[in-house]
């Protein structure tokens, strides 16, 4: 029953999550339009041109395919023009007690992510060595809620579905992890996500003896 651990990247490990609404935000401006917070919560753990889609669907825009290719790589431009600025200090609070504590107890974990920056990302914060797998928004096909990212973390982990630990701060992302009868941690605020079967306000919360219990779980 060893137990192995997914971690999404975008609003658990560092606050990307503030990046990419910036960055889409402007979008949506530049366009002519505006959205909420509380729709943004809807675009987490979504695809890149997923998002784009539903934002467009917000504003009651269409675009040729040409325009919504060149929205997503300005999107994206943008985006990383945020990210270049990231080091090891964005790193969110209480991440890295955690990941060092697996990391003591020689327990396997993962990135299970959408994002196509991941690994450029987990390079800037010095964190890309120290994950046994990635599986990121370049390696799979179908998108969170679709459980297809966390069971190819799993397998690369070599462990079944029910011994994976899943933290995420997105409500997609939590339902993937249920669905593929992982224990999902939810990281952020519990009336989203209060389908997971643990929930968080942040790391800081996550202690150690909560991650024994984990290990000790039948
Ligand atoms: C997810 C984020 O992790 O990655 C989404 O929660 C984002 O907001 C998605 O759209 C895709 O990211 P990227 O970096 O490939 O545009
Ligand atoms: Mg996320």
């Amino acid at each position: 029953n060893q137990k192995a651990f997914i971690f999404d990247l975008d609003g658990v490990i560092v606050d990307t999550a503030k990046f990419h609404f910036k960055a889409w935000k402007k979008l949506a401006n530049d366009l002519g339009f505006d959205f909420s917070e509380a729709q943004n919560e809807q675009l987490k753990g979504v695809s890149r041109a997923a998002s784009l889609n539903k934002i467009l669907a917000w504003g009651d825009m269409e675009l040729s395919e040409d325009e919504f290719n060149k929205q997503m790589a300005l999107k994206n431009e943008n985006y990383l023009s945020y990210v270049d600025t990231m080091d090891e200090k964005d790193i969110l609070p209480g991440v890295s007690k955690v990941i060092d504590y697996l990391i003591e107890k020689d327990i396997p974990f993962a990135l299970g992510s959408a994002s196509k920056n991941a690994r450029n990302i987990l390079k800037k914060v010095n964190l890309f060595d120290k994950f046994h797998a990635i599986v990121d928004g370049n390696d799979v096909t179908k998108a969170k809620p679709d459980p297809e990212v966390f069971l190819i973390a799993a397998e690369k982990l070599k462990a079944s579905a029910g011994n994976c630990v899943v933290f995420e701060d997105s409500l997609a992302g939590i339902q993937a992890a249920n669905i593929a009868k992982m224990i999902s941690i939810g990281i952020g605020d519990d009336s989203i996500l209060s389908e997971a079967d643990h929930n968080f306000k942040d790391f800081t919360e996550v202690e150690i003896s909560f991650i024994n219990n984990l290990l000790k779980e039948a």
